[in-house]
Parts: C-alpha cells; structure tokens; sequence
C-alpha cells in the first residue's frame, strides 16, 4: 500500500540488499538521488550528505533522528521529516512485552520446556517479580512515557516519573503519576523504563553508577535507543545479580548484541521491534509519502524536523 503510494509519486529504488548499506553503497546510491527515505541504521553522517548533490529531503521512516547529520542537512538546505505521534503505542506494547517476559521469565520456561528440562510444577520453580502494587519508574514521560503510564495503571502499579521539564501539577494529576529526581526515581523503581530521546546528555544516561542504585529486585527496560544503556555496565549488573534482570528491543551497536548478554538467562531480547505491527509501520509509511508529496506539491511539510532549513 505504502510502495504503490510512493511509486505513484516518483521512481522508487529501493536497497536491494537484506541489510544496512555500507557508507560506500549510500554514497554511490545518493549520486542523483532527490529524496532518501532512510530508517534507524541508516548512517546519515556529514559525508554522505556532502556526496548527494541533488538530495532535498530526508524523509525519515521513522520519529528518532539521532542517525541523520541534522545541523549538515539544514546547512546544506536539506530538509528533514519525520513520523512523529503514530508509533507510542507500539512502543509501549514491546516495552510492556519486555517488562513482562522479564519479570514472569518467559523466555527461560520456555527454553526449558523446549530443552526438555522441564520436570513438574514446582513452588518455588522460576519465580518471578509481581506487577500489582509495584512501582514502575519512567525516565522521559513523552507520548510513550505516558502510553506506559496507561498499561500500568490497568496493572494497578504506581508510577513515578522523571523529565528534563516536569509535568504540570494538573498534567501529572490527571495520569496519576509522582514526580521523582532521576536517581530517586532509580532508587524507587521496581521496573525503569526508558523513553528519552537519544542525544548527548542521555548517552549511558543509566551506567554502573545508576545500575548500583537500582534495587537488587528492580529490572531494567530499554526500548529507546541502545546508547542510553551502557552495555557492558548492563551485563556486569546482571550477572553480578545487582539487578534482577532487563529486556532490552535496542542495542549499543545494532545489530551487534554486547556478547555477554547472549549468555545471560535474566535478560529478555528483541530485535528493535518496537513499531513493527502492521498498523503502526503503514501509518508511518503513509506519513512518508505525505512529506514526500508535499516536497513535489511545493507544500509545507506535516512533519518537518529542521524548521530552519532554508526553503528554496
Ligand atoms: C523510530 O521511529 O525511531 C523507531 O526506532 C522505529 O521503530
């Protein structure tokens, strides 16, 4: 639907290979190339907009941007969009996923029963963390912070929260949720959930520092972007039992995955997952071609990230 949408507008090339182009694949492919829709591995770095010539707009597939040279793409009057407000609850489904199978460790009955280890039903047999009257900690309470706020409530957990800007009184009221300082809220959470932006400030925003603080019982979930985590910080507190465990849809170096957590049963992994339902991952795509027709339509863009990108 999205293809057939896109190939009504304009020539469609798209990467012919199962994986991630190299640099040097973007930079011979980007030679003539007007309008690039890239998704989150995509390396869009300084150089290979420098080496595009005829490229106007990256349209992103997708709300994070943290691949796209931005200040290079506005300085070269390239405009950027992006697909912002139809992925949190997707988001959310997968983190509360994570959150789930981590803490009733699913994954590890299952491998059992597959493994043929499993013997009886025993009292004391994988137990795990319980939901109801548990404290959810947030870090980053944007729409999919709040789409969290949503499922645990139904959970009936409590939920505290850390932002760079804090809620209003009436906000934080109406969600039900207690304002905390990030390594309070660290200290308090029976589950963290990440949902910030990647940038600077929030690179390894939770390392072993932060991974001290939490409670020995707390698990760790990470559906943002890998680097928010420190990986090796991560798989050290599990397998010292600092933490209970993690579920983890993002990776420092996608699609590498830190060593150690493959050997670790206490964590939960998926491979970045978070939009991917068919609903969430059309709507996305729909917004694409928006942006793009509106590039052609000489229209302003619905989702324009660099508002300072010079218009002709
Ligand atoms: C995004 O949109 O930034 C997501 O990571 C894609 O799932």
């Amino acid at each position: 639907m999205v293809l057939e949408r896109l190939r009504s507008l304009c020539q469609v090339h798209i990467n012919p290979n199962d994986r991630t182009a190299t640099r040097e694949e973007l930079i011979e492919a980007l030679r003539d190339v007007v309008i690039l829709v890239p998704s989150g591995p995509d390396d869009i770095d300084a150089e290979v907009l420098e080496s595009a010539p005829k490229l106007k707009l990256i349209a992103n597939f997708g709300v994070g941007y943290n691949n796209i040279a931005v200040e290079t793409a506005t300085r070269l009057g390239i405009a950027l969009t992006n697909t912002p407000g139809v992925l949190a609850d997707a988001t959310a489904d997968i983190a509360w996923a994570l959150l789930m199978n981590a803490a009733r460790r699913i994954g590890e009955g299952e491998r059992m029963i597959r493994a043929g280890e499993w013997k009886c039903w025993g009292p004391l047999q994988l137990l795990g963390g319980d939901m109801a009257g548990s404290t959810l900690g947030i870090i980053g309470m944007g729409n999919i912070g709040k789409a969290m706020v949503r499922r645990a409530k139904g959970f009936t957990m409590r939920v505290i929260y850390w932002n760079r800007t804090r809620l209003s009184p009436e906000q934080e009221k109406d969600l039900g949720i207690e304002f905390f300082e990030r390594d309070d809220l660290i200290r308090e959470a029976d589950y963290l959930s990440l949902h910030v932006a990647l940038t600077a400030e929030t690179t390894h925003l939770i390392s072993s520092r932060e991974l001290e603080l939490m409670k020995p019982s707390a698990y760790l979930i990470n559906t943002t972007r890998g680097p928010v985590v420190d990986e090796k910080a991560l798989v050290d507190a599990l397998r010292e039992g600092k933490i209970a465990g993690a579920g983890l849809d993002v990776f420092e170096n996608e699609p590498e995955v830190e060593a150690g957590l493959m050997e670790l049963e206490n964590v939960v992994l998926t491979p970045h997952l978070g939009s991917a339902t068919i609903g969430t991952r059309t709507r996305m795509g729909m917004m694409v071609a928006d942006n793009i027709e509106a590039f052609l339509k000489g229209q302003p863009y619905p989702n324009l990230v660099n508002t300072d990108v010079s218009k002709d």
